[in-house]
């Protein structure tokens, strides 16, 4: 089978891979712009992107904007005419502004999940980004998709389908994801399934990207042979020199064990899957107190939260591998040493086996 390339609306990557978003500070510049380089879709993560900001913590949104749009324009100039991403989550306080900030900066694409994006397509009005919800599952794709149908007669320009092996986040429940596991290509099937309903409604191709646990080449064909147009990978994409984690963070994902990767809770409300360490060790019979409030997430309530998540995603990000969040995907452990994109993203073409087929 040839590889065909991963077309959103105008834009064109010959390699069908999105490199996932990832907060805070693993996915800026330096790693969306360097998998663009190589012909698949970066994505800079707009959780605290100007984390390393000098004013972050007096002027937190300030700093967050500024910070993606430096990011944004960097990652551009490393691919020149490669596609960059924003993923923007809806759980976000000044998610919009976020979402207006990338488009100004010059994004092609917004990724939205942890959420449902509902009035996504009102922010981008009057914009050529192209749009793309990420849900769990057929019934959460018909929802956004049907919303969007009814109050904005406009579709997504692609779908992004995430399982239970991802990292981060889950959108499925905690006491049923060894079958969701299981079940999760029929879960893809059934997306592509529904997703056709729309591209008949307005006449255009709308691909679906699986992400979660996508690990080897056969993987990722496995997914393009049940009828998806491209995958999203981020847990591979830590273990890269070019990832703009610091080097603990990175060298957590080459060392842990299986054993070592669970799901712990997250202020989000949703569960989150990381690295076992100290903190979510504490986790499992206290909270940690908060000191500062970001002012991050809309579901979480400072005088309640178990612990403050942007705090621990920054110490992680900056190399307290113990104290901070280490969020990874289910295959983390099979990870055994760092690697550059080029290497990655020639490995998961199938090496020189599959050129891409490049339609202009
Ligand atoms: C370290 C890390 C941080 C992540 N942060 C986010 C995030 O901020 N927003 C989001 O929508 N998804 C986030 N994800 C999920 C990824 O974008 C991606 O869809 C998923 O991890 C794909 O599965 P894989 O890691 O098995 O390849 C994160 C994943 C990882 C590993």
């Amino acid at each position: 089978m040839n590889i065909k390339p991963l077309i959103i609306g105008d834009l064109i990557a010959k390699v069908p891979i999105i490199q996932g978003g990832m907060g805070v500070g693993v996915s800026l510049s330096n790693l969306a712009g360097n998998v663009a380089k190589n012909g698949a879709i970066g994505v800079i993560s707009a959780a605290h992107p100007g984390y390393m900001e000098e004013d972050f913590e007096k002027n937190t949104l300030a700093a967050n904007l500024r910070g993606l749009t430096k990011h944004i324009k960097k990652a551009k100039e490393i691919s020149l005419n490669g596609i960059i991403g924003v993923n923007a989550m809806v759980a976000m306080n000044n998610y919009i502004e976020h979402v207006k900030t990338a488009i100004e900066a010059g994004a092609d694409l917004i990724i939205s999940g942890a959420g449902l994006p509902l009035n996504l397509p009102e922010i981008t009005a009057g914009s050529s980004i192209k749009i793309a919800p990420i849900v769990s599952s057929a019934k959460a794709c018909k929802l956004v998709l049907s919303y969007w149908k009814k109050h904005f007669n406009r579709t997504a320009d692609a779908v992004i389908v995430e399982g239970p092996l991802a990292g981060g986040h889950l959108g499925f429940k905690k006491n049923n994801l060894d079958n969701d596991i299981v079940n999760f290509d029929k879960y893809v099937s059934a997306v592509i399934e529904e997703v056709k309903n729309f591209e008949k409604d307005f006449d255009k191709k709308i691909p679906v990207i699986v992400a979660g646990g996508v690990f080897t080449h056969e993987d990722m064909m496995r997914y393009l042979n049940l009828g998806a147009s491209g995958v999203q990978m981020a847990t591979r994409f830590v273990a890269t020199h070019e990832c703009d984690a610091h080097p603990n963070f990175k060298n957590a994902f080459v060392n842990c064990k299986k054993e070592d990767i669970e799901l712990t809770i997250s202020p989000v409300g949703m569960p989150g899957r990381a690295i076992r360490n100290k903190l979510t060790e504490t986790l499992k019979t206290q909270r940690v107190k908060i000191t500062k409030c970001y002012d991050c997430l809309i579901p979480c309530n400072p005088g309640t939260t178990p612990y403050c998540i942007s705090s621990a995603l920054i110490k992680s990000v900056k190399g307290d591998v113990e104290n901070g969040l280490v969020f990874c995907g289910g295959n983390a452990y099979r990870i055994d040493k760092l690697l550059y994109v080029k290497e990655l993203i020639d490995e998961m073409m199938g090496q020189s086996l599959a050129q891409p087929e490049i339609i202009i």
